[in-house]
Order: C-alpha cells, then sequence, then structure tokens
C-alpha cells in the first residue's frame, strides 16, 4: 500500500514539495531542498545582504560568493547534510529567499546549524520556520543536539535562537561568539 503523506519522512515530503511554511504576511511558501540550479539566485540573495549580515553569516569576511562556493553550497552531501530554501512570491518569484541548514546529520551526532535571510524577506518568521524544520530533520536522522556559533552583536539571531528553544551561552573559545544548543 503505497505511503500516505504523513507516513513519508519529513525529508522525503520536502523533495516532493509538499512542506509549505506560512509568513506573517498570510502568504503560503514552498520549503524545499537546495539544487544545482539555485547556485545564480544564492549567488544574487547573498549580495543582497549588507557587509554586516554576511558577517554574521560566514562569520569571517566574504565579500561576494563565487560560482564555486555557490555550486558546492547547493550539492550538499544528502548522507550528512540537509538544506532547504524557501522559494520566492511575487517581485522575488524567480528567487530563493533563503533558508537553513544542517551538517554533521546521524545517529547520536551533534548537528551544526546556519540560517539566512534576502533582507526583503526578514520578519516574517520564514528563518524559524525554516530553521525548526532542519532540526526536526536532524531529530528524524537519530541526532542528540543541533549547535551554532553565532556572533555577539547579532541580536536578531540571538533572539531567533532563543525563541526556538536554545541555549546560549558565552563561546569559552572565543568570547566574540555565542555557542547555541538545543537537545534533541
Ligand atoms: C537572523 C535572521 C536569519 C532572522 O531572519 P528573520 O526572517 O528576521 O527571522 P524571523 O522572522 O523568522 O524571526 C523569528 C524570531 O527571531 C527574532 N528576531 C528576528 N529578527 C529580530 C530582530 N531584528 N530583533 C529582535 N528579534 C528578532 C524574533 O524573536 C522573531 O520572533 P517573532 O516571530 O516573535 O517575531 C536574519 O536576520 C538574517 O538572515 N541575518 C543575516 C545572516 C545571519 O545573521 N544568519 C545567522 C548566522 S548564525
Amino acid at each position: 500500500m503505497a505511503a500516505s503523506g504523513q507516513d513519508r519522512s519529513l525529508r522525503d515530503r520536502l523533495a516532493r514539495r509538499q512542506v509549505y511554511i506560512r509568513g506573517k504576511d498570510g502568504k503560503d511558501y514552498v520549503l524545499r531542498p537546495i539544487q544545482p540550479s539555485d547556485a545564480p539566485s544564492l549567488i544574487r540573495g547573498y549580495d543582497a545582504m549588507s557587509e554586516r549580515g554576511k558577517w554574521f553569516r560566514m562569520l569571517h569576511a566574504v565579500p561576494h560568493l563565487t560560482d564555486d562556493m555557490a555550486r558546492e553550497f547547493c550539492a550538499p552531501d544528502p548522507q550528512t547534510e540537509c538544506c532547504v530554501v524557501i522559494d520566492g512570491r511575487d517581485d522575488l518569484a524567480d528567487e530563493i529567499l533563503g533558508g537553513a541548514r544542517v551538517a554533521g546529520l546521524g545517529q547520536g551526532k551533534a548537528a551544526e546549524f546556519s540560517v539566512s535571510l534576502r533582507p526583503e524577506a526578514r520578519g516574517l518568521g520564514l528563518a524559524r520556520q525554516a530553521l525548526e524544520t532542519v532540526i526536526d530533520v536532524a531529530r528524524e536522522a537519530g541526532n542528540t543536539e543541533v549547535w551554532g556559533l553565532i556572533a555577539r552583536q547579532n541580536t536578531a539571531m540571538l533572539k531567533l535562537a532563543e525563541r526556538v528553544g536554545f541555549q546560549n551561552k558565552r563561546d569559552l573559545d572565543d568570547i566574540s561568539l555565542v555557542r547555541a544548543t538545543i537537545a534533541l
């Protein structure tokens, strides 16, 4: 008997474009796995971010994503990584709005998260839902924890992490960073 929607794994439903998230604008957005053809839009989305936003995302000075970086970013290893993106609508219908990623999937492991949204799509609750979704993917993969490093000045991300249920602690190796962890 064919598996019904709910019997399918979250990753399977994401791959079938069956996962929608609702923005505070009342609109539904498709959340799906990143794919190689997203590379040009990923570069445009990164270029739309402020230098501060780029620093907060990369924790290094990366003024621009090269084609190679974008290609690599758009081809995660399905065994150990999951990266979901949000399809744009209306003026940004040809773009991806951003998304969330976990790396280090596996039974009993701790996976590292990252998340970023184009400035035009922030404040709609989309980053929160994308991050919650990859946390659920990690939970489904048997991970015991999800963690990430956040710049101490990154108020938006520190608040988002708290909102999702992370514990934020000063990083002992680098006081300019905060280590956010959530037990699964
Ligand atoms: C951090 C980031 C992803 C948040 O995106 P966003 O779309 O604004 O987030 P959401 O709308 O999903 O916000 C969810 C929660 O985060 C908090 N939040 C988000 N932006 C905030 C801000 N500027 N100030 C205070 N709290 C904020 C709120 O608690 C919000 O909860 P709410 O639903 O009650 O409003 C976005 O600002 C970004 O891409 N920044 C640049 C890249 C970056 O810093 N990535 C993180 C690297 S670790």
